[in-house]
């Protein structure tokens, strides 16, 4: 019975440990097809859609998992401070992005660089201080790109080089001063622009900016406000009511700085002096009347140069005039005078001479010689 029975147990036992291996094959299959075409635990996906918003994330989830049919892709509220720079490879097929309000102070240069389609990118309310030029590099048909409410101090140049295609930008409520025209002068479809919300100084370095933004409103694009914080007799005022003329002077500061040089750098804010003078009275009707005085404050240095010139020519010439007339009084008096003491000499000889007359030849003749 034992010999009988032990084939019998061992090919239980044996149809009994198969079975769990099996479940524990499938399990792992199933395992490994999850993350294979799979929606992450964290994130609700459609068939378009995963939306991965508030779930407090601190790292991102299997993206790779992702069905390939995702188009948009929603990572807001949560709380990544940090991306891999690989964290959005092989979702080439994304077209909108959303990463705001995250704790985002970094980003890798080649973040985007595979996500061609990528129509929609927003970082809006992040911990951004800086961009990489190269950060967008990649992202061939970008639309719309936000990147309000982080602390940018600087759009660097070459960013947008590429974005032909963008038309909707929101650069609002960072620490901006100033922008570079040449930074965005690759943006020719632009249409939408937010620049509010930054400490933007209206001096010589946004006069080129100022430029460009009103060609991009002539063409019929919208900028939503640039109000000045600093001079502070603009402060509150937006630049496109700063007239032109105010910022003439950056000009002459270019060339007394030989030329571009002093432009980028250097450029004081207009009327300086102006605001240095009079800190007396309360300010919102005199930023109103000062700026009118301010442009003759800045003008006055080369008009004073030129004012000086001409009161210098004029007074050389006044000089040599009065010289001149000097010259000749004195000339005109000793040649009166002479006259008088020969009339007077001639009247003394008359009476003594009967021929007066012989005698004034000879004399008339001595006065020509000294003339
Ligand atoms: C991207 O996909 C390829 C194959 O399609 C795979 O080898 C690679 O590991 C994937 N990369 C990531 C970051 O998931
Ligand atoms: C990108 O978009 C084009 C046009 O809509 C489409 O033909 C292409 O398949 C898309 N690429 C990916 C990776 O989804
Ligand atoms: C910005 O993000 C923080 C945290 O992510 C959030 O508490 C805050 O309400 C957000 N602010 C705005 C204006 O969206």
């Amino acid at each position: 019975m034992r010999l009988f029975t032990g084939p019998v147990l061992s090919r239980s036992g044996s149809s009994t440990q198969s079975s769990p291996a099996l479940l524990c094959v499938l399990y792992l299959l199933v395992m490994q097809l999850q993350p294979c075409s799979g929606c992450p635990s964290v994130c609700v996906c459609s068939l378009s859609e995963a939306d991965c918003s508030g779930r407090g994330l601190v790292a991102l989830p299997a993206l790779s998992s992702l069905p390939s049919s995702t188009r948009t892709l929603l990572l807001p509220n949560n709380r990544l401070s940090l991306l891999p720079t690989a964290a959005f490879t092989n979702l080439s097929s994304l077209e909108r992005l959303d990463l705001s309000n995250n704790y985002l102070d970094n980003l890798p240069a080649g973040l985007f660089a595979e996500l061609a389609n990528l129509s929609d990118l927003s970082l809006r309310n992040n911990s951004l201080t800086a961009l990489d030029r190269d950060l967008l590099q990649g992202l061939g048909s970008l639309r719309r790109l936000d990147v309000s409410l982080n602390g940018l101090a600087a759009v660097p140049l070459g960013l947008l080089d590429q974005q032909q295609g963008l038309t909707w930008l929101s650069l609002a409520g960072n620490r901006l001063q100033a922008l570079e025209r040449a930074a965005f002068e690759p943006l020719v479809n632009l249409q939408h622009l937010e620049l509010g919300s930054n400490p933007w100084e209206c001096d010589c370095n946004l006069r080129d900016f100022k430029h460009w933004m009103e060609w991009l409103i002539y063409r019929g694009g919208y900028v939503d406000a640039m109000e000045c914080t600093l001079p502070k007799d603009l402060r509150g005022r937006d630049i496109r009511s700063v007239p032109v003329e105010m910022f003439n002077y950056c000009l002459q500061l270019e060339d007394e700085n030989g030329g571009g040089s002093g432009g980028t750098k250097g450029g004081s804010p207009p009327c300086v002096r102006a605001t240095a003078a009079p800190p007396s009275e309360s300010t919102v009707v005199r930023t109103e009347t000062e700026a009118p005085d301010c442009v003759r404050q800045r003008y006055r240095p080369v008009s004073v140069r030129r004012a000086i010139g001409t009161v210098v020519i004029a007074g050389v010439v006044c000089g040599i005039v009065c010289i001149m007339m000097v010259a000749a009084a004195a000339y005109g008096c000793i040649y009166a005078s002479l006259m008088a003491k020969y009339q007077r000499e001639l009247k003394k000889r008359q009476p003594l001479m009967g021929d007066a007359e012989a005698e004034a030849d000879p004399e008339e003749k001595q006065i020509s010689s000294v003339a």
